[in-house]
């Protein structure tokens, strides 16, 4: 809705123009002319007011894409060895790390493969509770890694982890991990997976399926060669001048420097200093930091970041929007409360509603 002017924005909804006038005062913009264009924050707004869902799209129009890292998003069941898998990869040792060895938040950090190349990866938790955060995990993707154990066979959080990939359209590489077991049976699991409808390449299909061992770190250069050829195909580019588009992917509280939230860019520059909303909180970048923790004055596409300087603790899968100026902010930050509190109370009346139908 950027740059449409007020008759045209009433026009798209349906609404008088009069009711859209007074939100925009509302807001506390002066309105000069019914038609002057809007800013992308104030439409944003005035969309939202009048109850439509709205999501920024920015233009790519007069600036340089690049060719960009892909972000891939490790999921499968629990203790199928997704961090086990990750640390073989950047030979660390973080699953050892882990409080009973089970992941409990999305972690993410870059990894420089052998080749050169680097690939920015998302580590997921396979426990059953955790399904939200694998659906947000899913959305932010490039490529899903599904990790299925080849002792344990395909299990619940496997189909889970397909149905989230689908959902998103995002494509899929299989890893049968553990490998190196007695009784690990690869077969079986591409016959399970099969049985699924994933259409695996051995059967015609274009789904790459690579058998490792994360701890005999077996077949760790087909992994990344497979991961490579599926982000090649897909030809990842992505804007790197102009305002970031970003996303959370993880946030959390820290006793001395606030909220902090893991980002990945997706498009554009994360520049320190900058005025952001962030799903519904909002804040002033006071730091950024790399995967190393070291301090960084910016952020740019695929690198995972750590932002500093928010108000509140934000969710994971929020977008981040950079904004003007602090009253911007602000605005925009209660406007999207004010919307995902009356989002949520429609969403609560209809439960209700349905649980009071008679069940026949
Ligand atoms: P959640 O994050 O809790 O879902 O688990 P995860 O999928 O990250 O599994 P994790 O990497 O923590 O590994 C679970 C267990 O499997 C650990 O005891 C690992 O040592 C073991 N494991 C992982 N990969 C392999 C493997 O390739 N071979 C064998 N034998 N054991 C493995
Ligand atoms: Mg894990």
């Amino acid at each position: 809705f950027e740059g449409m002017t007020i008759v045209e924005l009433a026009k798209h909804a349906g609404e008088p123009i009069t009711t859209l006038q007074d939100i925009v005062v509302n807001v506390g913009e002066k309105v000069t002319s019914e038609f002057d264009p809007l800013s992308i924050d104030v439409a944003e707004l005035v969309a939202m007011e009048i109850g439509l869902n709205v999501r920024r799209i920015h233009s790519n129009e007069g600036t340089d894409i690049v060719p960009r890292a892909p972000v891939i998003t490790v999921m499968g069941h629990v203790d199928h060895g997704k961090t086990s898998l990750l640390d073989a990869l950047r030979q660390t040792s973080v699953a050892a790390k882990e409080a009973g060895g089970i992941t409990q938040h999305l972690g993410a950090f870059v990894v420089g493969m052998s080749s050169g190349a680097s690939i920015t990866f998302l580590d997921t938790p396979g426990h059953a509770a955790f399904s939200a955060m694998r659906a947000r995990g899913a959305a932010v993707t490039d490529i899903v890694v599904l990790v299925v154990a080849a002792d344990d066979g395909v299990m619940p959080q496997t189909l889970e982890a397909m149905s989230h990939a689908k959902e998103a359209n995002v494509p899929i590489v299989v890893a049968i991990n553990k490998c190196d077991k007695p009784a690990a049976d690869p077969e079986r699991v591409k016959t399970q997976l099969g049985a699924e409808g994933l259409e695996l390449e051995d059967l015609g299909g274009n789904v790459q399926v690579v058998e490792v061992s994360a701890v005999k770190k077996t077949g760790l250069d087909d992994l990344e060669t497979a991961l490579l050829i599926q982000a090649e195909m897909m030809d990842l580019k992505a804007r790197i001048d102009g305002p970031a588009q970003a996303y959370v992917v993880e946030a959390r509280l820290d006793k001395g420097r606030g909220p902090l939230a893991t980002a990945i860019v997706k498009a554009g520059t994360l520049v320190c200093g900058q005025h952001v909303v962030v799903g519904s909180q909002w804040g002033r970048i006071r730091a950024i930091r790399d995967g190393m923790g070291k301090l960084t004055e910016q952020a740019r596409p695929a690198m995972p970041v750590e932002i500093e300087g928010l108000k509140g603790l934000p969710m994971a899968g929020d977008d981040i929007v950079v904004v003007d100026s602090e009253e911007r902010a602000r605005m925009l930050s209660s406007g999207r409360k004010r919307k995902f509190d009356k989002d949520r109370l429609i969403k609560i009346n209809e439960e209700r509603i349905e649980t009071l139908e008679p069940s026949e």
